[in-house]
């Protein structure tokens, strides 16, 4: 009962959009060898794993010899990990099972990378994850590498060279993947209050938890843009005095969202839901009037410790308690909430009902979660060194802040050779930079003093010194 009724609410968000458009996120991919096969073909990238946004990746294409559909794990000590300097991209077949199983399977198998080829000629789509169930042993949180989708055709071409015995070397790009035209990134969650929703919710909240730090230093120091954005649906017409639109909306019918368990009769209702996304919104509307936008990020994970519905403690009350505590204006965040019962709308809500469809190249918000960076939808896990790394590609070059050059980020290029970059031999102070472009080559600050040169065969440093006398 309370399912259909929830697909009755997902219908007229639907309909109400006539144009509704998912959009297709890329990278592109180049063969680099066999020479008759130099062109650049586009790929979809998957929504799990870590797509390697900002950078590339050069590696040989291999297609396994027997179950290439990739659905069983492959026999032998990780089969496909390179033993040359250039690693493997893996190929595989679509069809059979999940498509976040096979690359699973691959990564197992020591890829660093899988591209799925379409069995069908149709325009790319895009490989998302499974729901809870299928995911026993929970490998979908541990795929890392980054994974795409290529047309038939393309796949046929490779899976031909390869046939012949050909090397085929390619190179995947994520660079224009991600927009990157200024030193501020916009950037968007569309989440949910629901505590009790399953995996997805449990996902978002740690990813909540786990980004908080990065996500308040970003905002403090003015790098970002960041916005909280929850998805609502509206009861149709002729439902809106029926008592499941009276339990799960407020406003009327305007503004609902499904029953946390699925039972009207039982715990918490749709509209306690709408009513925290609500408060969520306003915390981070009246935080951003006194340039205190981050606090969001505290409100939202001190709420899903100390109110969580399991604990039977999602409630205003709970709530006016941590904002108190967060020294959030309670006053001001209740006028901007405005009344539930009245048959009115709500200028917080509406405007979130308007963005949820989309414009331009953004697409309309049609998953839970979803982030947007820089008005591109992100695709990977919703983890936090794999969205820091997207965010990070939103800069433009050389603006990035330090904590996009920090360790969490690090390439480890500099291990190797010192990355081809200057390095005192001495004191072994070195110009090579880790970051998550890879690396750079720059004359270090030691100890106050800025080193200069190319920072490829030289750096110098010169002693400033501070004279008293
Ligand atoms: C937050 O404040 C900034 C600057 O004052 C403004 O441009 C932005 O639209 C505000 N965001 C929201 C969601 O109100
Ligand atoms: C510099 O690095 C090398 C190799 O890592 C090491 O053997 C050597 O002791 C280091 N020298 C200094 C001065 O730290």
């Amino acid at each position: 009962m309370g399912a259909l009724f929830f697909q009755v609410l997902l219908f007229s968000l639907i309909v109400s959009n006539v144009d509704a458009r998912f959009i297709v996120e890329k990278n592109s991919i180049s063969v680099l060898s066999p020479y008759s096969l130099h062109s650049k073909h586009d790929a979809s990238i998957g929504n799990f794993g870590v797509p390697d946004y900002g950078g590339s990746l050069v590696g040989t294409v291999v297609y396994p010899s027997k179950g290439a559909n990739g659905c069983a794990e492959f026999d032998g000590d990780k089969p496909f990990k390179s033993k040359a300097h250039r690693p493997n991209i893996l190929l595989l077949d679509r069809g059979d099972c999940y498509f976040a199983l096979k690359v699973w399977n691959g990564q197992q198998a020591g890829a660093a990378a899988v591209l799925v080829a379409d069995s069908i000629d149709e325009a790319l789509i895009t490989m998302d994850s499974p729901e809870e169930s299928t995911d026993a042993n929970g490998y979908i949180e541990k795929i890392g590498i980054p994974s795409a989708l290529i047309e038939k055709s393309f796949g046929d071409t490779l899976k031909e060279a390869l046939k012949k015995g050909e090397e085929v070397v390619i190179k995947m790009d994520w660079t224009e993947s991600m927009p990157h035209p200024d030193q501020r990134v916009e950037y968007e969650l569309w989440t949910n209050s629901n505590d009790e929703c399953g995996v997805r919710c449990d996902e978002q909240m740690n990813f909540i938890k786990n980004f908080k730090g990065h996500a308040q230093i970003l905002e403090k120091d003015g790098y970002t843009m960041f916005t909280p954005h929850y998805i609502t649906w509206y009861c149709p017409e002729a439902f809106i005095l029926s008592s499941q639109c009276k339990s799960q909306c407020i406003n009327h019918g305007r503004y609902c969202a499904p029953d946390p368990e699925q039972d009207f009769g039982e715990g918490y209702q749709g509209k306690d839901v709408v009513f925290e996304n609500l408060r969520q919104l306003c915390v981070h509307r009246v935080a951003n009037e006194s340039s205190r936008s981050w606090v969001w990020w505290d409100y939202v994970t001190d709420f899903h410790i100390r109110c969580s519905m399991k604990q039977k403690r999602y409630s205003k009350e709970c709530a006016e308690e941590v904002m108190k505590s967060l020294d959030l204006p309670v006053d001001k965040i209740k006028k901007c909430m405005g009344d539930p019962e009245a048959n009115v709308e709500n200028d917080v809500l509406k405007t979130e009902q308007d963005l949820q469809v989309g414009r331009g190249p953004r697409g309309d918000v049609t998953i839970l979660p979803t982030m947007v960076i820089n008005d591109v939808q992100y695709r990977g896990k919703l983890e936090r060194t794999a969205v820091l790394k997207a965010i990070c590609a939103g800069f433009k070059e050389t603006t990035e802040p330090s904590i996009c050059l920090s360790g969490d980020l690090e390439t480890n290029q500099c291990l190797e050779r010192n990355g081809g970059c200057w390095r005192d031999p001495k004191s072994n102070i070195t110009a090579c930079k880790d970051t998550f472009r890879g690396r750079v080559c720059e004359c270090p600050l030691v100890n106050g003093v800025q080193y200069k040169g190319d920072g490829y065969t030289s750096c110098e440093g010169k002693e400033v010194l501070l004279l008293v006398l």
